[in-house]
Formats: structure tokens, sequence, C-alpha cells
């Protein structure tokens, strides 16, 4: 599939190449189906449903690269390959998202039930001016520092700490600054742009972005869907 045309000004990178060990399935996690859709293609709609995203580009196996295009036919977007980590896969994403592109998404292929909204605020705090935003969550458990052998340490306070959700979105010129040389793997993109000292605004998550990790993660979103199919039968609003 083509690159972004012309005029594509918000380009999302989708790293949708990682194994998916923790989630045990028999295929790489993006590729597994949730309620019969795969994860990738979920996110992807999900993106593109916002109707503030111009076209996505995904990074997977490099074996994979056709049953993608295969699975996303007749979108606006590019399958490449992607890297050994997430880092990697992200900075070839990245290296793909075009000239014209002014603001980039970075949203993981495991957040398949992220609503339109979040996608919509990140680009809304770019486009005010904000270099970097991330979606963020309360943390509701207490949390403790343990060391090795699992005894605590520490109780951390967590009234200033945040979980942290994608998509992040960035100027598109800030994140090729900090992806700019090899940077260190990071489970993060706006952990890069804090290292080279740009501002990360932050802006209110959403519980249903969370990230199928693992089989239980899959099972809830699963059930979250079977809900709301019920509820649109029902005629109440999801
Ligand atoms: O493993 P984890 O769930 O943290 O991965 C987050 C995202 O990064 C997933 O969408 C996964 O497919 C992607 N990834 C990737 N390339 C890798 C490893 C992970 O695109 N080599």
């Amino acid at each position: 599939m083509d690159g972004p045309s012309r005029g594509a000004d918000v380009v999302a990178v989708l790293p949708a190449a990682g194994s998916g060990t923790r989630l045990g399935a028999a295929e790489p996690k993006a590729f597994v189906p949730l309620a019969g859709v795969p994860l990738l293609v979920r996110a992807v709609d999900g993106l593109l449903a916002s109707d503030v995203v111009d076209h996505v580009v995904v990074a997977v196996p490099s074996e994979l690269v056709d049953r993608a295009l295969g699975l996303l036919s007749g979108r606006p977007v590019s399958v490449i390959a992607g890297g050994g980590d997430r880092t990697a896969s992200v900075a070839a994403g990245l290296a793909a998202t075009g000239p014209d592109a002014e603001v980039v998404l970075v949203h993981d292929a495991a957040r398949p039930l992220t609503p339109v909204d979040v996608v919509r605020r990140v680009v809304a705090a770019v486009r005010a001016g904000a270099p970097a935003v991330i979606p963020v969550l309360p943390v509701a458990d207490t949390v403790k520092r343990v060391d090795p052998n699992g005894v605590v340490t520490d109780t951390v306070d967590r009234s200033a700490l945040r979980a942290v959700q994608t998509p992040q979105a960035f100027r598109a010129a800030d994140l090729r600054r900090a992806y700019a040389g090899i940077p260190d793997p990071a489970t993060d993109d706006a952990g890069l742009v804090e290292a080279i000292g740009d501002p990360v605004a932050t802006v209110p998550g959403d519980p249903l972005a969370f990230k199928v990790t693992t089989a239980w993660d899959l099972r809830i979103a699963e059930l979250l869907l079977a809900g709301a199919v019920l509820e649109e039968m029902s005629g109440r609003t999801v």
C-alpha cells in the first residue's frame, strides 16, 4: 500500500510487531482476534473513526506484511516491517510517516477498545501548542517498592503517580528529534521526548484504552464487547 498521501497532516504509527508471549496465543498478539476481528484492525479502525487521523503506518513482523495488507485493505494505511523491540518498530514507522506530517501519534495495536475521544483529546492538545501529550489515569492501588526478595522497602506516594496509555501525540519535528540517532529501548515514546528536555503534557485517559497483555485482558475485552452489543440490541446508549 502507498505511503501517506500529500496533505496527510496527522499520521499515526501503530507498532504491531510484538510476539505477545505473555498472551500465550498461537500467533503474534496484534493478529489475535477479539470477537472475530484482529486487535490491529480494531486499533486502526478506532484511530480512523476519530476523524482526526489521516493515515496510519502499521509496523508488523516482516513475514506478516502481506497478511496485514490484506486485513487492512481499503483503509488509508501503509504496512512496514517492524524491528526487534517496540522502539525500533516505532522508529521504522516514524521514518515512513511522510514529509507532510505535522502531528504524529503513536498507538499500541494492543489497545483495541480505545475510545475516539481519547484520540481527539491528544490531537487537540498538540494543536493547542503542546509538543508532546499523553493520556493518563490516576493510580488506584497502593504502590510499594520491593527488594529482589519481594520484601517491601517503601510505600510510594501515589497521589503524584499516573498510569500512562496511548495514543501519545507529538509535534512531528519533536518526535523526530527524540528518535534521532539510535535511542535506547523505551516502554513509551514520551520517555524519549522527556530525555531531550521537551515538556510532556497530560490529558485524561480512559479505562477502555487498557492494553491487552494477558489472556485475562483479552477475556475482559471480549466481555466488554459482548456487553456493548447486548446494550445496543436493547436500545440503550453504549
Ligand atoms: O509487549 P507490549 O504489549 O508492551 O508491546 C506494546 C506494543 O508494541 C504492541 O502493540 C506490540 O505489538 C508492539 N511491539 C512492536 N515491535 C516489537 C515489540 C512490540 O511493534 N518488537
